[in-house]
């Protein structure tokens, strides 16, 4: 299959993997990568710069294709080594980043100088317009339904991508909600270039999480997810659990009056427990409505080529099946 994605990113699926704390390390990335996907290395789960240029180094010696790092802008007041990440990444010789969270437009001439391709992660069409006018190669548009930062516009994928479409000029992937075949072939439908699962690609053999999170994430149904800091317009979507419950009913009873602070117990730093140790209640971490569509733990090859082979199926069977010869 050949889209705009796959021309851009030089890669032979339109499949790529979204940045995840914690999640994205240099054996998942490879894994996609060598699949045919687009494996993303999360930069800030490496705490320093000097971390984040090994892993691009163990991801090397993994993987021959094409890889990227995620840079997650976070709204805080002491910002990470920015500048050192973006070092880290040049001088590693990755020739792709995905941006997320604040405006990237301050590093994109660094980047691009540098022969970087930027595809920026959006949850609106503005912002999406925004990040083709500062001059990202490629936005990431992730709808109501994805797994982390869903954005506070509530919009789903089946409005936001052909939305998107009507607007932008360069390639877009849908996030979301996508699993499988039918997600590609949707997405496709409505303008997309291209998929970007997070969700999915935990509930594989190589993500390097604990197998607590992949059996929980296979056990959710559609209904388990939660929206979390909705009162500090920092709305996370999450997987249900005992310290989601106990975060909500903060949120309830403190309402306008929430801070940080009140809930710093059930968000802060709990990742390493979760995603290493598999202690599932330690905290709130994000999780997709997707979890729905996710019922067993295949190899990231299984995965992507079952992707594909479906999404053949459903375009030259069910889909041109419904057209009169
Ligand atoms: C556990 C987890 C951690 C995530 N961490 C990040 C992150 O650090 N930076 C980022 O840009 N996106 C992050 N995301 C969002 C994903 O890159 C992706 O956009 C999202 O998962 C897509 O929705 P889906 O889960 O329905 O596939 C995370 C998602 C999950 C599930």
């Amino acid at each position: 299959m050949r889209t705009r994605i796959t021309e851009l990113f030089n890669i032979e699926h339109p499949i790529i993997q979204g940045g995840m704390h914690f999640v994205g390390f240099a054996e998942l990335a490879a894994a996609v990568s060598n699949a045919g996907g687009l494996g993303i290395i999360t930069g800030l789960t490496q705490r320093t710069p000097e971390l984040l240029a090994n892993e691009i180094r163990r991801c090397r010696e993994m993987t021959d294709k094409p890889f990227g790092v995620n840079l997650t802008f976070l709204p805080i007041v002491t910002a990470p080594d920015y500048p050192g990440y973006i070092r880290a990444i040049v001088d590693g010789g990755v020739r792709i980043v995905e941006t997320a969270g604040n405006n990237p437009q301050k590093w994109l001439p660094g980047l691009h100088e540098a022969g970087v391709k930027v595809i920026h992660k959006c949850t609106s069409v503005r912002h999406s317009l925004k990040a083709e006018a500062i001059g990202c190669d490629a936005v990431s548009v992730d709808g109501f339904e994805c797994g982390g930062h869903p954005g506070e516009d509530d919009i789903p994928n089946f409005i936001l991508l052909p939305r998107a479409a009507e607007e932008l000029k360069i390639p877009f992937v849908a996030s979301g909600g996508m699993a499988d075949g039918r997600s590609l072939v949707a997405a496709l439908a409505l303008g997309a270039d291209g998929i970007n699962m997070g969700t999915r690609f935990m509930a594989t053999k190589e993500a390097p999480v604990h197998d607590n999170v992949k059996q929980a994430i296979v056990a959710a149904s559609e209904l388990d997810t939660r929206l979390v800091m909705r009162p500090l317009r920092n709305t996370e979507r999450v997987l249900r659990n005992a310290a989601v419950d106990r975060l909500l009913e903060k949120e309830r009873v403190l309402g306008a009056n929430l801070k940080f602070d009140d809930i710093m117990g059930e968000v802060a730093g709990v990742y390493p427990r979760i995603m290493r140790e598999g202690d599932m209640d330690a905290g709130a971490w994000s999780c997709g409505m997707v979890a729905g569509l996710i019922h067993d733990v295949p190899s990231v090859r299984e995965l992507i080529e079952r992707i594909m082979r479906e999404a053949e199926a459903i375009i030259r069977g069910r889909l041109a099946g419904f057209l009169a010869a």
